[in-house]
């Protein structure tokens, strides 16, 4: 039997968001154990947390550079092999960084750095160190999204001509509305988020989501963005025009500020013999249109299903998973990757969907700023 994978957190304290789903999504197929973290910049904090989560405290630094120190101290099999990365998004990059150039595997959340120029230096590190690098584009771990991924690529419904993803949440309109609220908030922070909101926290998952389940490569891109404010300096709101190969074209629609929506994420692939569509609220359905037959629904854990999408699914059909168990499937193709076992190129985003992604929102950024225009995307 394998042993368990020596995991290290870094942020996701017990005041984050989505320290939580990585911690449990982490023991959901029995592969990880926390051994050590930097949960919080307050090393009181961090250590307070460790205690109530009952994680060993000899093993809770005071920032990322002593976790690195000390570990490699250790002998190599007590030693951390992977960490999660999980702070304000401009750690991202000199947390990733100095842990693949000191031998350790990452899990980074995205979006990968706060600039194209630092995914570039990303990709490069990761490709000298020989090490796994995972980017947690969480829904691609839904077995329904995975199946719409498996089931285009097996020409389900025919030649791609259209996409329509989605992505509206409400719950920045009480705060971009109050002036001292919206200097409060670390994603509203140039320095700490960087140059793009809406685009760099949602709309870049969108983005992955069409890439990843088309398999087509967006070319270019028109982006129109919302700043609410005059005094402020993230995109609130962004609707971005995109073509993709072969003549696909498509819209990515995304908002912070679509007054009380959750985390309604949705996506529509139209093709020539039908098409796609899947919700994030709703992610057991996978609704296929195929002309000129009556809607059918597909859903997890059926032998109709591809091998991809069963991987993804631990229960028979009729027990629902949810947001928890996609995160698990990213973490377990990781372990596999760590383990040097094979697996799927769809079970986890890499750093090349990383480098995409800082090159999206850069662009949208910059697309909105020229005066709307067309701009090509990086090959
Ligand atoms: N994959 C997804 O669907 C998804 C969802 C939400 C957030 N995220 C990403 O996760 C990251 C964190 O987001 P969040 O909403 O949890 O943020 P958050 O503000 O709720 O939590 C950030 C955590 O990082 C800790 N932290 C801050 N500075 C640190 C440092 N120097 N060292 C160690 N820990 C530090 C904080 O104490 C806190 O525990 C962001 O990059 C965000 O884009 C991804």
């Amino acid at each position: 039997m394998p042993k368990k994978i020596r995991l290290g957190i870094l942020g996701g304290g017990g005041d984050s968001l989505i320290g939580i789903l990585h911690r449990a999504a982490s023991q959901i197929n029995d592969n990880y154990e926390v051994v050590g973290a930097v949960f919080n910049p307050d090393h009181q904090e961090s250590l307070e947390f460790a205690r109530k989560i009952d994680i060993p405290t000899d093993r809770v630094y005071r920032d990322y550079e002593v976790l690195i120190e000390e570990e490699l101290k250790l002998p190599e099999d007590k030693r951390i092999q992977v960490c999660s990365i999980l702070t304000p998004n401009f750690l991202h990059f000199p947390m990733a960084k100095k842990l693949l150039d000191n031998g350790f595997h990452v899990i980074c959340e995205k979006p990968m750095t706060t600039t194209y120029e630092e995914a570039v230096i990303l990709n490069e590190a990761v490709e000298a160190s020989g090490k796994v690098f995972a980017l947690t584009h969480t829904y691609t771990g839904y077995p329904m999204v995975r199946q719409m991924r498996e089931m285009i690529k097996a020409g389900a419904i025919g030649k791609v001509h259209k996409v329509d993803a989605q992505y509206y949440q409400g719950w920045m309109n009480p705060i971009i509305h109050d002036k001292e609220k919206r200097s409060t908030v670390w994603r509203l922070d140039p320095k700490k988020a960087g140059i793009s909101s809406c685009m760099g926290d949602i709309g870049v998952h969108a983005f992955n989501m069409v890439e990843y389940t088309t398999g087509l490569k967006v070319r270019s891109l028109l982006s129109d963005f919302n700043y609410m404010y005059d005094d402020n300096q993230m995109d609130m709101d962004g609707t971005v025009l995109i073509r993709m190969d072969t003549n696909v074209k498509g819209v990515i629609r995304a908002s912070q500020v679509a007054t009380e929506e959750e985390n309604n994420f949705s996506m529509a692939i139209y093709g020539q013999k039908g098409g796609l569509k899947w919700e994030q609220e709703n992610p057991n359905y996978l609704y296929r249109l195929n002309d000129p037959e009556p809607l059918q629904v597909y859903k997890p854990g059926h032998a109709y299903n591809s091998r991809l999408s069963l991987d993804g699914t631990k229960l028979p059909p009729g027990h629902p998973e949810g947001i928890f168990d996609s995160m698990a499937n990213i973490y377990l193709g990781v372990a596999r990757a760590i383990r040097g076992e094979a697996h799927d190129p769809g079970e986890f985003p890499t750093v090349l969907d990383g480098l995409r992604g800082m090159n999206f929102i850069e662009n949208t950024v910059s697309s909105h700023k020229q005066g709307n225009i067309w701009v090509d995307m990086e090959d």
